[in-house]
């Protein structure tokens, strides 16, 4: 199970260093559950000195597809590679903000790999695109384009965030219904396993993304092919996190006592 808290664009180096801290007091290391925790680039830098990172994971929220270059006011992944084991890559505000196009999105994808970061790709309809029946369609063009130049297993190691843009705070926050996320999760896996094959599909972590506070969490981390969650706004609350860090880690071990561990 995985929790990303995405930061976005809040929080400044000290108000930064102040979460951690008190993140860092409420949450305890955890067996089969990761905390990755995504904050702005100056912040990645003095929060990497100050985590444990028996606790936490870094993600990066962006970065650039070129590792070295005349490119002003970007952060490439090689520059990033010492700091963060995660990239956000793909997230509807940069594909709607920052036009971001699936080639983009694709190039940032290999560029994190190569650099041995782990992506976290984010994928996910409009609420035109879902009313217009093109759910699938979108899903599966946004995946295949991604993920074009990775072999099989760069997909087991990565994390595919299905969020869906209407659902998404920023953008309205129309709460989805637990099957409807199960729906797109389930395409999604099986998307996987069409071009990748089985183990691939198995092992790729397919987390949730969308208005997930800590009253809500638990509909969503348990179903069937959800590997976690990734909350915005609820992550900048450190009641809120640390509760839905806490129910995860209910299912973690509900899980395991399922499989008689
Ligand atoms: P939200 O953000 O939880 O504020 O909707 C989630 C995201 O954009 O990743």
């Amino acid at each position: 199970m995985l929790i990303v808290g995405n930061w976005k664009m809040h929080l400044n180096v000290h108000e930064s260093s102040l979460m951690v801290h008190r993140l860092n007091e409420r949450i305890a290391t955890h067996r089969d559950l990761e905390v990755a925790l995504a904050p702005s680039m100056i912040a990645l830098q003095p929060v990497s000195l100050e985590i444990d990172r028996r606790k936490f994971r870094l993600a990066a929220q962006n970065g650039f597809y070129k590792d070295e270059g005349a490119y002003t006011g970007e952060t490439s992944f090689t520059q990033l590679r010492e700091l963060v084991h995660y990239a956000i890559i793909g997230h509807s505000e940069r594909r709607i903000y920052f036009n971001e196009t699936l080639e983009v999105v694709r190039d940032k994808v290999t560029a994190a790999v190569r650099n041995k970061i782990t992506p976290i790709l984010c994928i996910g309809e409009t609420y035109e695109e879902r009313h217009g029946g093109e759910t699938k369609q979108v899903l599966h063009d946004q995946l295949t384009t991604a993920l074009s130049d990775l072999t099989a297993s760069d997909i087991e190691d990565m994390v595919i965030a299905y969020e869906p843009v209407w659902a998404i705070s920023t953008f309205g926050g129309v709460l989805a219904k637990p099957y409807e996320a199960a729906e797109a999760m389930q395409r999604i896996r099986y998307e996987i396993e069409e071009l990748y094959g089985k183990r691939a599909a198995g092992m790729v972590r397919i987390i949730y993304g969308g208005s997930v506070d800590d009253q809500i969490a638990r509909g969503y981390l348990e179903l069937p092919d959800c590997d976690g969650a990734m909350p915005g706004a609820a992550s900048l609350n450190y009641h809120k996190f640390t509760a839905i860090v806490a129910t995860a880690y209910q299912l973690v071990q509900e899980r395991r006592k399922e499989h008689g561990e």
